[in-house]
This record gives C-alpha cells, sequence and structure tokens, in this order.
C-alpha cells in the first residue's frame, strides 16, 4: 500500500469552540469541554479535530479578529489547558489543527495599535495604509465582506486602512517581509507546541493589487445578496503573489514531521486547484467546498465529483467538506432525510472527508429572534440572510434541560428538537444518523478501497447517482437516490455492504435492487 498520510486516511471535525461543550457556566464552550467530549469524538471515529479560533479576541468576529496570535482567550482556557488537550487528544490518535488567521489582527492587537498611532511607527506598513483619494474620497471602490467600503478613515494619522472583513479586523500587509516573519514566527509557536496542522483562513485573499485598481462591477449582481457581491474581487482575491506565501508557510510546517496545511478556498476548482502549488509545494487540502455550493441532485453532483477528479493535479490528494460554521446546515439545506445520504456521499467519496460538529446528529439552523442575534455579517446587513447564528448553535449532548451543553445561559439557543435530536437518545437508537455516520467511518477505515480506490463510473440515473470505488480487480459500488421517491435500480451482482437505511446489510442482491425514497447504498461487488 502507497506510504498515506494522516490527514489523508483519516475524517476531520469541525469544533466551533463557543458551542461544543462549556465547563464553566458562562454558556461559552471551552477548551476543557473539548477535552471533557473527546471521548464521544473517537467514539465517531474521527482522526483529527480542527477547532476555529481560540485567541484573545474582543470577539467582533467571534475569534477571527485575533488580539493575540500566542495565547488562549480566557473564555476558552488557558495555555495550559491548550497544552492538556495537545496530551489527551494525542494519546487517544487524535490530532489537533489549529485555526489561523493570518489576513488580519483584530483592531486591538498590539501591532494594530502600534502602526496606528503615526505614520512614521515601524510598524505602520505591517497594515494598508493610504490617502484618501480624489477630493478627499475613498482609496479606491474596495468593499468590505460585511457590507460597506473596505477603507476606514483614521483621523489621527489622516489616512485610510483596509479591512476585507470588519473595521475592527484590519487587514495586514503580507507584502512586507516582516509580516510574513513574524506570523511564520506564530505558526512555528504552535507547531513546537505540538500542533499538527492549521485550517488557514480565507488563504486566496492575503495579498491585494499593489496598483490599488478598482475592482470590476459584477453584472450578475442582485439586490438580494450582500453588498460586497456588487463587485468581481479581481484585484482583492487570488492574486498571483499569493502562490508564493503559501509555499513559504507550507516550508514552515515542511521544517516539522507529519503536519498539514489547509486552507479555506473559495474559488471556482480550476482556480482552487492552484493552491496545490507548484509541485505540491502549497496547501496539502485546499478546502474544495464543492458540495456546500452545488445543487442537490444527482447530475449537478456527478458533474463536480467529474471535474474535481479531472482538474487535480498529478499526485494531489482530494477532499470534500459539507458543511462549516459559514454556511446554512446540510440538515437544513436538503432535508434530514437526504442528510444520510449526504453521510453516505461525503463518506464514500475520495479524499478527505471534513465533517462539521453536529452534522452526525442531524443538527437544523435555528432561528435566531432578532433580539438574539450575535453575528456582525446579521447585524451590518439584517434581513438578507447572511447571519451564520443558526449554524453556530450550541451541541445538544442530552435530553436535560440545557442539553448537557452548560450549567448557564447558552450564548445563542439550544435548538427546539434538542429534547429528541442528541448524542445521547442517538447514541442509543441503532438507526439513527448518528450510528449511520459512526458505521459509515468504521467501514472507510476497514475497507481501504474507501482510501485508495479511484473514483470510477460516475452515473445518473434519474434522480439516482453512483460511482465505484476501485483499485485493481477490486470495487465498491454506491448508489444513492437523491430522490424522495422509491426507485428501481440495477448494480453488479453482490452483497450489499451498508445501507443508509440499515436493513439489507449483509444482503446478496442479483443485478437490481429497489432503493427507498432517500436511501443510499455501498454494494461490494462479486468477483
Ligand atoms: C472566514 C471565516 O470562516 C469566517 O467565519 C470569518 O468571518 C472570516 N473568514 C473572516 O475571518
Amino acid at each position: 500500500m502507497e506510504d498515506v498520510k494522516w490527514w489523508q486516511s483519516g475524517v476531520i471535525y469541525q469544533i466551533y469552540p463557543r458551542s461544543f461543550q462549556d465547563t464553566n457556566g458562562d454558556g461559552i464552550g471551552d477548551l476543557p469541554g473539548i477535552i471533557r467530549r473527546l471521548d464521544c469524538v473517537v467514539r465517531l471515529g474521527i482522526d483529527a479535530i480542527w477547532i476555529s479560533p481560540i485567541y484573545p479576541s474582543p470577539m467582533a468576529d467571534f475569534g477571527y479578529d485575533v488580539a493575540d496570535y500566542c495565547d488562549i482567550a480566557p473564555i476558552f482556557g488557558t495555555l495550559a489547558d491548550f497544552d492538556r488537550l495537545i496530551i489527551e487528544a494525542h494519546s487517544r490518535g487524535v490530532r489537533v489543527i489549529l485555526d489561523f488567521v493570518p489576513n488580519h489582527t483584530s483592531n486591538q492587537h498590539p501591532w494594530f495599535l502600534e502602526s496606528q498611532s503615526s505614520r512614521d511607527n515601524p510598524k505602520r506598513d505591517w497594515y494598508i495604509w493610504k490617502d484618501a483619494g480624489h477630493e478627499g474620497g475613498l482609496p479606491n471602490n474596495w468593499l468590505s465582506h460585511f457590507g460597506g467600503p473596505a477603507w476606514e478613515w483614521d483621523e489621527t494619522t489622516k489616512q485610510y486602512y483596509y479591512h476585507s472583513f470588519l473595521k475592527e479586523q484590519p487587514d495586514l500587509n503580507w507584502r512586507n517581509p516582516a509580516v510574513k516573519q513574524a506570523m511564520y514566527d506564530v505558526l512555528r509557536f504552535w507547531l513546537d507546541r505540538g500542533v499538527d496542522g492549521f485550517r488557514v483562513d480565507v488563504l486566496w485573499m492575503l495579498i491585494k493589487d499593489d496598483e490599488f485598481r478598482d475592482n470590476p462591477v459584477n453584472p450578475g449582481y442582485v439586490s438580494s445578496e450582500s453588498s460586497y457581491k456588487q463587485l468581481l474581487p479581481l484585484y482583492t482575491a487570488n492574486r498571483p503573489e499569493v502562490h508564493e506565501i503559501v509555499a513559504e508557510m507550507r516550508a514552515v510546517l515542511d521544517a516539522y514531521p507529519d503536519r498539514v496545511l489547509i486552507g479555506e478556498i473559495y474559488l471556482p476548482i480550476e482556480e482552487l486547484v492552484t493552491y496545490y502549488g507548484r509541485d505540491l509545494k502549497g496547501a496539502q487540502l485546499p478546502f474544495n467546498f464543492q458540495l456546500i455550493q452545488t445543487a442537490w441532485n444527482a447530475s449537478s453532483i456527478a458533474e463536480i465529483m467529474d471535474k474535481y477528479e479531472a482538474a487535480l493535479p498529478p499526485g494531489a490528494w482530494p477532499n470534500w467538506v459539507l458543511g462549516n460554521h459559514d454556511k446554512a446546515r446540510i440538515a437544513s439545506r436538503i432535508g434530514v432525510a437526504q442528510a444520510r445520504v449526504a453521510a453516505m456521499l461525503l463518506l464514500t467519496l475520495r479524499g478527505t472527508p471534513t465533517i462539521y460538529y453536529g452534522e452526525e446528529i442531524g443538527m437544523k439552523d435555528v432561528p435566531i429572534a432578532p433580539e438574539q442575534v450575535q453575528d456582525p455579517a446579521e447585524k451590518n446587513q439584517p434581513g438578507l440572510g447572511l447571519g451564520r447564528d443558526p449554524e453556530r448553535t450550541p451541541m445538544p449532548w442530552d435530553g436535560s434541560l440545557l442539553a448537557g451543553f452548560t450549567t448557564g445561559t447558552p450564548w445563542l439557543p439550544l435548538g427546539p428538537d434538542h429534547a429528541s435530536a442528541n448524542v445521547a437518545a442517538m447514541s442509543k437508537s441503532p438507526e439513527s444518523l448518528l450510528n449511520l455516520y459512526h458505521r459509515l467511518i468504521e467501514l472507510r477505515r476497514g475497507n481501504p478501497l474507501l482510501t485508495y480506490g479511484a473514483i470510477e463510473a460516475v452515473g445518473v440515473e434519474g434522480n439516482v447517482l453512483r460511482y465505484e470505488r476501485r483499485q485493481g480487480n477490486d470495487r465498491l459500488a454506491i448508489a444513492l437516490n437523491l430522490g424522495h421517491e422509491p426507485v428501481q435500480v440495477s448494480l453488479p451482482a453482490g452483497r450489499v455492504l451498508l445501507s443508509t437505511h440499515f436493513g439489507g446489510g449483509g444482503e446478496d442482491i442479483d443485478q437490481s435492487l429497489s432503493l427507498s425514497a432517500n436511501e443510499g447504498i455501498i454494494v461490494q461487488p462479486k468477483v
């Protein structure tokens, strides 16, 4: 068998730390909480956890505004808790991936406070400062992801600074070698503490045009979208020079054995795959969000499978993501019944799967009343459905009043169904989605074809998506009914290894089989 790394054969699980497990009654999850639930993560079969930011932060963007890259926010714990988490996770064979947020800091970061203090401060050039444009206006037309212009006026030094996101998140100047060195030292700080890798926030946005050219107007813009979409981010993202930085980050990681660099990159497939880098010396896993962005039907999914596989550079390792803390939850997007099919798809595709916490129990977006809104994306542009609170709500662990998440007041409301849809209840129900995830991961671990096998024979028959995983003469056939009606499918004669509906496991089938509504199966054909 080829030399396959843990981040290739393993399953990654994203933890949104505020919502995983609270241990001190403040209603916000913390590091001791993650430690407390590690055994649950292990029982599910997870190989690595990626933890969204846990650094000191004013929390203007819930941790994506970092005020100190080398410490832990008191609400989450201490560096000692973190060290304990590494030991506890590693002793269970679980790797720990941190979120690295290099594009911007908090405006409370000492670097920015210095940079802002005067035009001749040595850190002035650590951020992107520009004089006012024509007649005292903005330097150019660049827009913030969270609404409005991306430029904020600084009255003291009479210049604008650039922020891709909130004005409380000024962008670092990645053209400055001192910034790069400082940030690579941050990576080393955590690598030395035993971190196994990083998920890099908005990796494709690190470099902006050095001529500050206006972004072109987006002809496809519709007013129900975020105002950010009015322009195409031609000069503010995916600039050619960014690849040099990705390669440098990778080189920092490569000085340590067996680490992984994952990039958050929202780009079309042909651009996304360039982030594997020259000679595959870029990100090992540029996150593939196609399953989040594609319409949920057999032909669209078949199309992205083919397109993605064809676009991968030789030797590049694929990966698939179903959901994250920025997007509506899969069970809300496609319904609870299809969430089972989605689980089977994610865990039988070729490449590293990433599961967002709560997907395994079918967590849905939780309605957030206006007075409960936390997310600045919603506060800044209300009513457009941009808020991300619904997919960030506390994990329901058991059927108790506060779901075993906290003894205090949860920072976001629990889902209305938490009394029944929780980890404890679903572990006891053999046919639950949680047990399906468990069985799928177990099957993936036990059957090398699901790791090493090529994806072949991708086909669509009505609402049914079919494909095979093949290596030499060995193969597995997968058929997923993405429709809500039963269907008859022809499949190679063989044995059913697993159905999303559990019935039929171990059964022999002969060429043709009926799939229930929303059913997927994995078949081992007769040799
Ligand atoms: C992407 C993160 O996933 C999102 O949550 C955050 O708001 C922005 N980057 C800014 O850091």
